[in-house]
């Protein structure tokens, strides 16, 4: 008799913790951060990384009753290993959210993936047009490299430059910009007279720039990824371009507020446009800069925070409308049309596209308190991806 009472209970308990083990599984919602923690874009992976933590501080761990659970893996920039980690994170860990992708070619390589499995793929980094065509299950929250780009033209175009050669890094983002800037520049009556394309890994920019030199076009137009602006400007410096008269004119991934206070005063003057600037002037950036910089010792956010950070708010709204629900379909409706006040300024994303409708700004390198800044003076309201618009 005693005996079988103490099975009887044996048995409840295990029945109790093998029903809260389950509950607890599915209270839990897990997002799988995939980003580039070494490597030579490992910039991206620790302001992304950083941005994400800052948003949970901030905004607790709890969504529409579910516990949120972020497990971080270091794809080192490589696509391969994106696809082999993304495949663990779906299989095994059975995450809701893939989110991260600090480049286009692990956005691409995970993209089958997430299609297969119904997951969103949320992109806070990477910037090719086309990347949200590759799975209906992609939203991005960064910026496309036409989007900021066709502003810089127009800017261009306005302010007496004609004569202009290009150099990008060659994969996707750097051919978009190429083309995005060369095709506008052309169509308002100016002259591409060279398109210089660099490797991405490891670029040595010399050769390139003195044929900058010897072309003398009236500006040069830059796009290199996050992590890369610095060495590109020690070169720009070693080669005597700052004082050819040559006009350096880029996206703002050149001037990075990662690496800009650390470029030094060949800086000063650069004009860009970009999404970001971690000088803009609004109640909810300085908040975003101070707290980012309290949590971070100092650093400076740059775009791949803010995309980040904004990352993390489509996914805990997109939650609280499914009321928790993580079926792929619910998040990828929720996320169609959401708008809100991010640090940038406003943003929406596009239902049509799933992509992110954001102002552009003009900005020029100055130094404030000491430190240089790309200080906004421009606004190109609601920019859409002008790729897919003209579609
Ligand atoms: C991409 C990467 C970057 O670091 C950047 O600044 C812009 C675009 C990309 O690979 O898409």
């Amino acid at each position: 008799m005693a005996a079988t009472k103490f099975l009887k209970t044996v048995l409840a308990l295990l029945a109790a913790a093998f029903w809260s083990g389950a509950a607890a599984a599915q209270d839990t919602v897990k997002i799988g951060l995939i980003l580039p923690m070494t490597g030579q874009q490992a910039s991206t992976g620790r302001q992304i990384d950083a941005a994400a933590r800052l948003f949970m501080q901030q905004n607790g761990n709890k969504v529409a009753g579910k516990t949120i659970e972020l497990i971080l893996k270091d794809d080192t920039g490589t696509p391969d290993v994106s696809k082999r980690i993304a495949q663990e994170l779906i299989v095994n860990d059975k995450v809701a959210f893939l989110a991260g992708f600090g480049l286009t070619p692990i956005a691409l390589a995970v993209a089958p993936l997430a299609t297969q499995a119904k997951v969103p793929e949320v992109v806070m980094a990477a910037g090719t047009a086309t990347i949200t065509e590759a799975s209906p299950y992609i939203a991005r929250t960064s910026f496309t490299l036409p989007q900021a780009t066709v502003p810089m033209a127009d800017w261009a175009l306005k302010n007496g430059i004609k004569k202009v050669v290009t150099l990008v890094s060659n994969y996707g983002p750097g051919l978009d910009a190429e083309k995005a800037f060369s095709e506008h520049i052309t169509k308002g009556g100016g002259t591409v007279l060279d398109n210089l394309k660099v490797p991405l890994a490891n670029p040595d920019f010399s050769p390139f720039l003195q044929k900058v030199a010897d072309l003398k076009p009236d500006a040069l137009f830059v796009f290199v990824p996050s992590g890369s602006g610095a060495l590109f400007m020690k070169q720009f410096l070693e080669r005597g371009l700052d004082k050819s008269g040559v006009r350096l004119i880029c996206t703002g991934d050149v001037t990075d507020d990662d690496q800009l206070n650390g470029m030094g005063d060949v800086a000063l003057g650069v004009v860009s446009s970009h999404h970001y600037s971690a000088a803009h002037d609004s109640p909810e950036n300085k908040e975003f800069v101070q707290a980012f910089e309290k949590a971070n010792n100092n650093m400076r956010p740059n775009f791949m925070a803010v995309g980040g950070y904004d990352g993390m708010r489509l996914i805990y709204d997109a939650l609280k409308k499914t009321n928790g629900a993580t079926d792929g379909d619910a998040l990828l409706a929720a996320m169609k049309g959401m708008s809100w006040m991010s640090p940038r300024g406003p943003i929406s994303i596009d239902p049509a596209t799933r992509d992110i409708i954001q102002n552009i700004y003009i900005r020029k390198v100055e130094k404030k308190d000491g430190a240089l800044y790309n200080v906004e003076f421009e606004t190109v309201p609601n920019v859409k991806d002008p790729v897919k618009a003209a579609k």
